[in-house]
């Protein structure tokens, strides 16, 4: 017999005016909270009357999803622990995540070849040479580890992949029915929310503890309601709709904040469409972008091949729980903005910032821009079938009028998944895509994430432009040679590839010889009924396919239980942190400032992601390992190597070490010699002398992404505590998930003296006053600990040995 915990009886009249994601929240503490339930239902519940404390509640999601670049860093540092725990004496194959864990292999996918039927089978080849160590180790891991599945490259986007085959909406687990909800190590993870599944984007070391089964800490958040009014004009696309939303809610500071999607306008969105909006809730600065289940959730489950028994128990679970959508009744919001729906127009966004919506006529500048790329690209636009098809039938029109795309246009199409290719090859859009150039390339993230591949030789050099259909554009982020990039639809990412520049107003001026857009320009009836050749078995065989691999088939990975490290490995390397040796960073201590630092330092300046610079230390490590100078790869790719990640560390030239502002980005002063050192030779010389370090910081420290190894990093320095006036939230969490004390500070220190800091660990509490002196000066800081949870992570010296230790006591 199923179970569900009845949300009318632990809400009462409240639940209606809860937002949904509030009620999923309830559930989820609920079902999981334990002896935290009953104050995390008081906090959920207080929050309508604004009567919520600043308490943290606990969120427990039901699965987990990474990519290829986030989840190696994450695996290794299981199999790291992994190790520790055989040399500990317990049985390693026990170390396992408790919660299914899908990976999608999509990120490292290059376009190296285009224009040409094989382009794909080429690329894919290209990507198994270059990625070979990374793949085995993925496979070691899906092979040994329970609960892992590693999805193989050609298989799509993650977020598509969620979309298309893994979310199920409401599940069904030990007997009981509850929301489907997830973390995923990717921003862009809130593309769910368009089909009803709370989900957001955590950083690694976040979705390690959860994995482990250690709940996501969150205070009960503002939830912003974006109501749509009206419907979306003939001819207005998704894309249109996410650029204005993106513009409109970017005007408020949404950091931290959930989005929440209602009004009338809602119901005349797609499923498919909503998921575009949901998907850019990054880009306007939210956690999510939920859109509540309703028929046309239903209906999109329906033709993606879910079981007409399982869309009966969404509804029904839906219905019975207050989740099902009711354009009519009137949550209570923190905020509420209007959008029109029908003021929508045809959108680009750029050139250097998804929030700088433009109109087609705005960015004509009678300049000489030619499009260098254009690339129909990125989970957000090519998930939704209305778009993909919407880019085949102007390819169709444009062909039929005998039109070409110019030389110096690099064209390419990476569609979300397989089953794009399926329901176009039924439609007939494949052939005409294929002869503007547009032939697939690959699944996977490529001109999105900056793996566009060479420029092809004709292009011009004067300002060359990118037209794709992805979600940012930051200068060099698709081309290091591409400073300008638009982000439109598909069908104006084909319509600007026609045109080969930007420079011309594309909805009034001639396209090529008297054609015009509006003669390409499919409208919403031409769509349905491409549409029509929709299957939903699609889905399941095109998947079943890419899961066959035989490449991934034939990669040979080892099936035991350790993974065999090797020491000379430039990818993968025994991470240092998995230990049961390590020891807390608490106690009261006597450090020196390793490095003081201003205001708003980001993830990206404290790790790198791009490229490994040539001259650089971590280069000059992987030259001497008999790295190709011309191929270093980029940082991201290099996060199973600690040592490679340790050298990168704080080397963006734009960031000023107080300690002495004319230094170069990633170097310090070794305060008792005076020695100006990279900071990780500082660091060690330190070390040697069983010197303490701590880091300096001004306010929003860790601003950016939830990249792990912004605290990692620090981590290997031998960081104990970083002081600041104040902390982003989730590198404030991944502080202490490697064991260093957060420490807020009411005003900038930038000292060279050494400083005493009184944290010993039997007197550590969540918010505890703790002792500063620095010379004749003290002062009092708190500790940006919020629970008890955190506390014992503190304790314990970080997340890994905590899991770690209470792994070997199970063993
Ligand atoms: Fe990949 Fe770009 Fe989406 S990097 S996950 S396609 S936003």
């Amino acid at each position: 017999m199923e179970r569900l915990f009845s949300l009318s009886d632990a809400a009462g009249s409240a639940l209606t005016r809860l937002p949904y994601v509030l009620r999923i929240l309830l559930e989820n503490v609920l079902r999981n909270a334990g002896d935290d339930a009953e104050r995390s239902r008081a906090a959920i519940l207080g929050w309508l009357d604004r009567a919520t404390s600043e308490d943290e509640i606990p969120f427990l999601p039901s699965r987990v999803l990474m990519h290829d670049t986030t989840c190696v860093p994450a695996l290794a540092d299981i199999a790291g622990m992994r190790s520790a725990l055989a040399e500990a004496g317990g049985d390693p194959s026990r170390l396992n995540p408790v919660l299914p864990v899908d990976v999608s292999v999509d990120h490292s996918l290059a376009v190296d070849f285009f224009g040409s039927s094989d382009a794909a089978a080429r690329n894919m080849a290209r990507e198994f040479e270059r990625n070979r160590e990374r793949y085995v180790f993925m496979k070691w891991a899906s092979q040994t580890m329970r609960g892992v599945h590693v999805h193989p490259p050609g298989t799509g986007i993650m977020h598509t992949i969620n979309l298309e085959r893994l979310a199920s909406v409401v599940t069904t687990t030990n007997g009981v029915v509850n929301p489907d909800t997830l973390i995923g190590t990717d921003s862009h993870t809130p593309m769910i929310n368009g089909i009803g599944v709370l989900a957001w984007g955590v950083g690694g070391l976040e979705a390690e503890s959860v994995m482990f089964g250690m709940p996501v800490m969150l205070r009960v958040p503002d939830v912003i309601g974006v109501r749509f009014n009206g419907r979306l004009r003939d001819g207005v696309l998704a894309t249109d709709l996410a650029l204005v939303v993106t513009e409109r809610l970017r005007q408020t500071d949404l950091a931290g904040r959930f989005v929440e999607y209602v009004g009338p306008g809602v119901a005349s969105l797609s499923a498919g469409e909503r998921a575009v909006i949901a998907n850019m809730a990054p880009e306007y600065g939210a956690s999510t972008g939920y859109f509540p289940i309703d028929a046309n959730t239903l209906r999109y489950l329906r033709a993606t091949g879910r079981s007409d028994e399982h869309c009966a128990l969404v509804e029904d679970y839906a219905r019975r729980q207050a989740l099902w959508f009711d354009a009519d009744a009137t949550p209570t919001y923190s905020d509420v903005i209007d959008i029109d729906l029908e003021q929508v127009g045809m959108s680009l966004a750029g050139p250097r910032r998804p929030q700088d919506r433009v109109t087609p006529a705005e960015i004509a500048k009678g300049a000489d821009r030619h499009v260098a790329i254009a690339a129909i690209t990125s989970c957000t636009n090519t998930s939704d079938p209305r778009l993909a098809v919407a880019a085949g039938l102007l390819a169709q029109k444009a062909r039929a009028r005998s039109m070409t795309v110019p030389a110096w246009v690099k064209t390419s199409f990476a569609p979300g998944s397989p089953t794009a290719s399926r329901y176009l090859q039924r439609a007939g859009l494949l052939q005409p895509l294929s002869e503007l150039g547009f032939d697939i390339v690959g699944y996977g993230c490529t001109t999105c994430i900056g793996n566009a591949g060479p420029l092809v030789e004709s292009t011009r050099t004067d300002t060359p432009v990118a037209i794709l259909s992805g979600n940012r554009n930051f200068p060099g982020r698709v081309h290091a040679q591409i400073d300008q990039s638009y982000l439109a639809s598909p069908p104006l990412v084909v319509a600007y590839a026609l045109a080969g520049t930007v420079d011309l107003d594309i909805t009034r001026d001639a396209i090529a010889d008297g054609v015009y857009l509006a003669d390409l320009w499919p409208t919403g009836a031409e769509i349905d009924a491409a549409l029509a050749a929709v299957d939903p078995d699609d889905v399941a065989a095109s998947y079943d396919e890419a899961e066959q691999s035989p490449a991934w088939a034939k990669l040979h990975a080892p099936d035991s239980a350790l993974f065999p490290w090797d020491a000379a490995s430039t990818y993968i390397r025994r991470p240092p942190f998995a230990s049961l040796d390590a020891p807390s960073r608490l106690g009261h201590f006597t450090a020196y400032p390793l490095l003081v630092v201003g205001d708003d330092i980001t993830t990206d300046h404290i790790s790198p992601a791009g490229q490994i610079p040539l001259g650089g230390d971590a280069a000059a490590y992987l030259i001497a390992r008999g790295a190709n100078a011309a191929d270093l790869n980029v940082f991201s790719s290099r996060r199973g190597n600690w040592e490679v990640m340790l050298r990168g560390l704080f080397t963006n030239k734009t960031v000023r070490n107080l300690l002495d502002p004319t230094l170069q980005g990633g170097d310090t002063i070794h305060l008792p010699s005076g020695d100006v050192l990279p900071l990780w030779q500082a660091a060690e010389r330190y070390r040697a002398a069983n010197d303490s370090v701590v880091l300096l910081a001004g306010a929003r420290y860790g601003t950016g992404s939830s990249r792990d190894w912004a605290a990692k990093g620090p981590a290997l320095l031998g960081v104990r505590a970083v002081l600041a006036t104040s902390f982003e939230r989730i590198h404030r969490t991944n502080l202490i998930g490697m064991g260093i004390l957060p420490l807020q500070i009411s005003a900038p220190l930038a000292t060279r003296e050494r400083i005493t800091i009184d944290a010993p660990a039997d007197r550590l509490q969540p918010r505890a006053k703790i002792d500063v002196t620095i010379g004749d000066t003290s002062l009092t800081a708190t500790a940006a600990v919020e629970t008890k949870l955190e506390v014992e992570t503190l304790r314990a010296g970080g997340i890994l040995p905590l899991i770690l230790r209470r792994a070997l006591q199970h063993a």
